[in-house]
């Protein structure tokens, strides 16, 4: 079995007839979702996503990827939130954190559009010189300020380098089939565009055009992931909890929230995870945060956090449990060299692999973490590459969207995201906002 729950270091935490509790309330939840009858309806596209996808734009993506491959040394990813959170974590999942830095045959990959840092702007300016560039815009509102800003400040760059005509084959353009900006804006250019579908919304997107374009070009194996989450798809159906490990997992969720533990922290031991932990934030944070409720994600890398975060873990407030998503490492084997003299004592290490030092790093923090009174659930993932992630992450998607009817939120819209953008299109003399700034402007006064 590839992916595992392990629910030991609940047992002083949750009693059996909470479990039974739950799974009633798990079971509606389930009846809601696979009824296509609760809150969102119209956005579940994304769950019979990993078999019924376009096999037409499939075929596309893999081609233009393989295009972009051999056009330029440096392909931005223009997108925020939704748009790209989920290639960057299968790149860095897969490939490495380092990706950009390792040697290789694809292209460097850079994201851009999920700040408005100038900064960070003219850092990827200067390292787009001399360098033949690809871009993906993707946006499936069309409209998000912070990418369309990025695109323009990119298009110029390349319409400069490679003209007006030249450029229209190095723009890749994911957005909704038929609205917004953006799409007529492609096209009125001829850009090559790919679909956002109506019924998949952007934190849920990653196994669309949105996340296996970017993924296809850093070589990933697109085919394998679809796959993994293929086999998700089918493992995860049944609505009895000890059958149904993801809807287990959503349970414990709500069952934990309900005892006063308002912080999920996810950990991980390998620096490789950290932008999982970053889509996971958010995935959960958009869908669950409303009407007042959910629980607050936070995310750590251990065992760089075990000396900062840790301390707090240990023994600061008890409202937070720990979801550990373990990878059983079976490829890259390091081992700590013997040395005669001893001097710095480790010789007790010695020929031992850093993957088993980790994962005695890992039972040992467990450990005292519950001790200290932490609930921990954890996941353990049978081996790091394509398939397993994309079985990884169709697991969280579902229970996302179990763990948020639970809730009863909508955990398919986010309203909570229009507040700033209102405020910041008024501050910015955006027409139509004129009302708001006067407002505003009271209040900065
Ligand atoms: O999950 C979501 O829906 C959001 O995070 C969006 O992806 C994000 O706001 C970007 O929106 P868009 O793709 O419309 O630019």
């Amino acid at each position: 079995m590839s992916l595992s729950l392990n629910t030991k270091y609940l047992n002083d935490f949750i009693n059996e007839h909470e479990y039974a509790c739950a799974a009633t309330q798990v079971k509606a939840a389930a009846d809601l979702l696979r009824s296509k009858t609760g809150p969102g309806k119209d956005f579940l596209g994304w769950m019979d996503l990993p078999v019924a996808y376009d096999k037409e734009e499939y075929a596309r993506i893999k081609k233009a990827a393989a295009k972009i491959q051999k056009s330029c040394d440096v392909f931005i990813v223009i997108g925020i939130g939704g748009s790209y959170l989920g290639s960057r974590a299968v790149i860095e999942f897969l490939k490495s954190p380092l990706y950009n830095n390792m040697k290789k045959d694809t292209p460097d990959i850079y994201f851009s559009g999920c700040n408005i840092s100038a900064t960070s702007m003219n850092e990827l300016l200067a390292i787009c010189e001399g360098k033949d560039v690809c871009i993906n815009v993707i946006s499936k509102s069309g409209t998000t300020t912070e990418p369309a800003i990025a695109f323009r400040i990119f298009r110029e760059l390349l319409e400069k380098k490679y003209g007006v005509e030249g450029s229209k084959d190095r723009i890749f353009i994911t957005t909704d089939k038929a609205r917004g900006t953006l799409k007529s804006f492609a096209d009125t250019m001829g850009y090559e565009t790919f679909v956002v579908p109506d019924d998949v919304g952007g934190r849920f997107s990653v196994l669309t055009a949105v996340g296996l374009l970017p993924i296809a070009v850093s070589g990933v194996d697109t085919d394998a992931l679809m796959a993994g989450a293929a086999a998700a798809m089918e493992k995860y159906t049944s609505s009895d909890i000890e059958e149904n490990e993801c809807y287990k997992y959503a349970a414990i969720r709500n069952i934990l929230l309900r005892k006063g533990k308002a912080m999920e922290i996810f950990v991980a031991y390998e620096p490789y995870m950290l932008m999982f932990n970053e889509w996971l934030k958010q995935l959960f944070g958009e869908s669950e945060g409303k009407d007042n409720k959910g629980l607050y994600p936070s995310s750590v890398i251990f065992s760089t956090d075990l000396h900062s975060l840790g301390q707090y873990i240990q023994d600061g407030m008890r409202t937070m449990f720990e979801t550990v998503v373990s990878i059983n490492e079976t490829e890259n084997v390091c081992k700590v060299p013997d040395d005669p003299k001893n001097i710095d004592t480790l010789n007790f290490l010695s020929g031992m692999d850093l993957n088993e030092i980790n994962s005695f790093a890992m039972m040992g923090t467990v450990i005292a973490h519950n001790d200290g009174g932490v609930p921990n659930v954890m996941l353990n993932v049978a081996k790091r590459d394509a398939y397993n992630l994309g079985e990884l992450i169709y697991f969280f998607e579902l229970a996302c969207a179990i763990s948020g009817y639970m809730l009863c939120v909508n955990p398919f819209d986010q309203p909570g995201v229009e507040a700033y953008k209102k405020n910041m299109f008024a501050l910015l003399g955006k027409p139509g906002y004129e009302e708001l700034r006067e407002k505003l402007a009271q209040k900065l006064n």
